[in-house]
């Protein structure tokens, strides 16, 4: 009995320092910069239920577009609006209707012509293989989120165990030959509109507030981009110097607090081999990355070729490393 009760109360010592240790890892552990990972503001408490809204019938159009599309038209996962269908090679379904009920498609939250949203990705011009990788990692648990709260990486995990090979497949093969084209607008600025989240995106409220150590990057026209227009694109509000910190970073390592990434990534950051272009895409979206690689959320094969990039990286070098890419020309 004696030996029992010992080895019971050591065990019992045990756990109780392993828990301590986990909330100290807790602790230490940096918390995700709720700019960059966007969980959606909560309306206000007490706010009366919105009453179900009758179908909109009127219908909608974009500059430059002859389309219409009726608002439910343009919330459809299972066969998004493509206002631009000249601007893209002709969909495979996985790309342009998913399959019901598991699978919405990948022209839903990517665009049809992948352009992407802060929120979620550009995938327009990114080697098969690499987005190959990536849905394989999103199936196997090996690629997550460092912010379960926020929804699309959540809903894009539930997408990538829907898809088959096949649907991979197809969808990487469109999304590669597709020519990603300029789309967020870097700018400089130490006072930015005050914006809250509401679907899992910077929209403008009223006034201005200072920036600090953040990037908020919004539609350049809400109204368009929120009828999902592969043709509107967003701006990107960094703080002033920022750049010009990111491109010493870099393109040197910035004296061992980083390795120079065009090794890897190509001279112009627009990609090599199956290694991703960085030039041009969404700086939230590059500061969720390497966030998620540091910290361990994003541990996929191809993964440990990032630990020496990140590993020493605060959010500030991010938020530098960040400007600067989204800043070159993809
Ligand atoms: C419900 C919205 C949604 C749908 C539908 C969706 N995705 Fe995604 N996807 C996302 C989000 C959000 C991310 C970014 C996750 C993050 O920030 O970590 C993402 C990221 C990706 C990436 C990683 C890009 C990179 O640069 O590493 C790939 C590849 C991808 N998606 C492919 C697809 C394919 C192929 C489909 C269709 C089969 C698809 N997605 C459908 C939301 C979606
Ligand atoms: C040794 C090669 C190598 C170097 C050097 C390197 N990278 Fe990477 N990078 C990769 C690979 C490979 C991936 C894909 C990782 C994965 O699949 O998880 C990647 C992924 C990324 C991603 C995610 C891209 C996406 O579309 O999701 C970002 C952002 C990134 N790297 C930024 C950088 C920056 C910034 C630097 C320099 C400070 C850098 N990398 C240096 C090889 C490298």
């Amino acid at each position: 009995m004696r030996p029992l009760w010992r080895l019971m109360s050591g065990l019992v010592l045990l756990w109780a320092a392993m828990v301590r240790m986990t909330a100290q890892q807790a602790q230490d552990r940096p918390v995700p910069p709720p700019w960059a990972f966007t969980v959606n503001t909560p309306p206000p408490t007490g706010a009366a239920p919105m009453a179900p809204a009758a179908p909109d019938p009127t219908p909608r159009s974009v500059p430059g577009s002859e389309r219409q599309f009726t608002l439910a038209q343009t919330r459809d996962a299972f066969n998004p609006p493509d206002w631009h269908p000249a601007g893209h090679p002709p969909m495979p379904p996985s790309v342009a209707q998913g399959r019901r009920p598991d699978m919405r498609a990948c022209g839903f939250c990517h665009l049809t012509n992948g352009q992407g949203r802060p929120e979620n990705a550009s995938l327009a011009g990114l080697p098969a293989a690499y987005i190959l990788q990536q849905m394989a990692d999103f199936k196997s648990g090996a690629r997550r989120s460092s912010e379960p709260k926020m929804g699309p990486p959540a809903a894009m995990i539930a997408d990538a165990r829907a898809a088959t090979d096949a649907e991979a497949r197809e969808a990487a093969e469109y999304f590669a030959a597709v020519p990603y084209r300029p789309w967020v607008r870097v700018v400089e600025r130490a006072e930015v509109p005050r914006t809250r989240i509401a679907g899992w995106m910077h929209v403008p409220t009223d006034g201005a507030e200072p920036l600090g150590a953040r990037i908020i990057e919004m539609p350049e026209d809400l109204p368009r981009t929120e009828l999902r227009d592969g043709a509107s694109g967003f701006v990107a509000y960094v703080p002033p110097g920022s750049i010009s910190r990111g491109e010493r970073l870099v393109t040197t390592g910035g004296g061992g607090r980083t390795v120079a990434c065009g090794t890897c990534h190509g001279p112009d950051l627009k990609g090599l081999g199956p290694v991703p272009p960085l030039a041009g895409r969404s700086p939230s979206y590059t500061v969720r990355q390497l966030f998620d690689l540091q910290q361990g959320a994003r541990r996929g094969p191809w993964s440990a070729l990032m630990t020496e990039a990140v590993r020493q990286l605060t959010i500030d070098d991010m938020i530098a490393i960040a400007a600067y890419t989204a800043s070159r020309t993809p």
